[in-house]
């Protein structure tokens, strides 16, 4: 197998960064193919805590290659920083950023908010990155790409003409002053296309001849299937293609080299943002998983939405996904509860349903059907890590059958299953890069 991609099967947070990085370390190369700096994934390599916004999660490696693909759109100045913080731990990335990857802008972000207070109830509870506003003007080619951005007339003339265009809209239809001049904003991005250029090469070239050479790939997905732009749940969702097709058109590979898709499954359910979420609990059961798992935002710390798993959510997200795998995680944080729900379908008006629907409005209206399982034992730290030793068959009964539940309900089988944040915290049972 040489191809892989790694998708968020729910709302996010997975631990779609811990299981890149588990893959990365027998990969050539990990190439992030959507999202911006809304997305925060989490490392935790020989007890340091590694939190990336732009970096692909191969970065902790040497002699990986890490790609930030088309489909991507970059804040230079939060991944400068992820740069810089990287050497400052001894880690010199080797980054390469497609020109074709679009570039967040100062008006972006000032958009992002106010478009966000013009919505009401309707806003999704955006990480206030910039994203949907730099994305529109991408599907409305007005947008500004890392290409643009490292020929200083072009990116004058760009910037000339949307800096006018935008500061109207933010005066006339947000009543607010754009206060950042066109000067300001050139000298600002100028110095960051100086320090970009190195980084910038041809990715589609470069992701061509690895795949000639039958070099592994691991596609890494940001955000999650409920949050894509087409298949999430509309409007609270993010502004890209965040499912397996996001991996072709956001990094240049076409469908048919791609082996498998992997699907995070966190084993119950979170979420930052509004937005319906059917298995929410408001309860004290709720709050104990959130304070166990320490569920608060990577990029924002907001405090986690927690429910219990649902099934017609992870369904759905492995026709659209074409999942051939899953790796679940955090089964040490919902151990130690007594009993423990699973969603089976949604009963909709009497009618029951088994997979997610289109609409935001009616999925307000679904009520989740349960079935219970009996919760297993919290082995502690270190019971979890001689877990991860010793294999499957030392995991609690309780919590196998748990997972073989949901892996027969969605017809897709286990990989991998995650027993705490670090990486050798995992049980595996199939290697995607190997044939183990
Ligand atoms: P991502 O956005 O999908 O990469 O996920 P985040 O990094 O935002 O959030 C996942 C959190 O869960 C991080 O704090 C990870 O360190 C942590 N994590 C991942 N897998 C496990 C696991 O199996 N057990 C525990 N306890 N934590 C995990
Ligand atoms: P990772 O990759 C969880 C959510 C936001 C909001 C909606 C739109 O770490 O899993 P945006 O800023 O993208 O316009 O926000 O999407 N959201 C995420 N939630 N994890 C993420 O990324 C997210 N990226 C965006 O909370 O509801
Ligand atoms: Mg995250």
């Amino acid at each position: 197998m040489s191809v892989v991609v790694v998708v968020g099967t729910q709302w996010g947070d997975e631990g779609k960064g811990k299981v890149v990085d588990y893959y990365a370390s027998q990969a050539d190369m990990v190439i992030r193919y959507c999202g911006g700096a809304n997305a925060g994934h989490t490392i935790v390599s020989q007890g340091k805590k590694y939190k990336f916004h732009h970096m692909p999660s191969g970065a902790l490696y040497s002699g990986k290659t890490n790609i930030m693909g088309n489909g991507t759109v970059i804040d230079p100045k939060k991944l400068l920083e992820e740069i810089d913080s990287l050497k400052q731990s001894g880690i010199t990335p080797n980054l390469i950023i497609s020109p074709r990857a679009h570039v967040v802008l100062p008006y972006h972000f000032v958009l992002d908010g106010a478009e966000e207070e013009k919505k009401g109830a309707m806003a999704a509870g955006t990480t206030k990155r910039g994203i949907g506003p730099c994305y529109s003007d991408k599907a409305a080619r007005f947008g500004i790409r890392i290409s643009d951005l490292l020929n200083s007339k072009l990116f004058k003339e760009k910037l000339h003409t949307m800096h006018q265009v935008k500061s109207r809209i933010i005066e006339g239809a947000y009543g607010m002053h754009f206060t950042q001049t066109e000067e300001q904003i050139f000298l600002q991005y100028a110095e960051y296309a100086k320090r970009l250029a190195p980084f910038v090469k041809d990715t589609t070239g470069i992701i061509g001849a690895a795949l000639s050479k039958k070099r592994k790939i691991l596609l890494e997905g940001a955000q999650a299937t409920m949050l894509d732009i087409d298949h999430g749940m509309y409007p609270f969702c993010t502004s890209s293609n965040t499912t397996a097709g996001g991996a072709c058109t956001g990094s240049g590979i076409g469908p048919t080299a791609i082996n498998e898709v992997v699907g995070v499954v966190k084993v119950y359910t979170s979420r930052v943002g509004s937005g319906p979420l059917p298995t929410e609990l408001f309860d004290a059961v709720g709050n104990s998983i959130r304070d166990k798992g320490g569920e608060y935002g990577t990029t924002t710390g907001r405090p986690r939405r927690i429910g219990w798993l649902d099934i017609p959510t992870l369904r759905y997200s492995a026709q659209v996904n074409g999942l051939t795998g899953l790796a679940f995680t955090r089964l040490d944080t919902l151990s130690g509860q007594k009993k423990v729900k699973i969603c089976t379908h949604y009963d909709f008006d009497g009618e029951k349903l088994f997979t997610f629907p289109a609409s935001y409005a009616d999925l307000e209206r679904c009520k989740p059907a349960y079935k219970e399982f009996p919760g297993w034992e919290d082995l502690g730290d270190s019971g979890w890590k001689a877990a991860a030793k010793k294999g499957y068959k030392s995991l609690p009964k309780e919590a196998r059958a748990y997972l073989e539940f949901i892996s027969k309900e969605v017809n897709v089988p286990t990989y991998i299953i995650g027993v705490g944040p670090a990486r050798d915290d995992a049980i595996v049972l199939k290697d995607v890069f190997r044939s183990k």
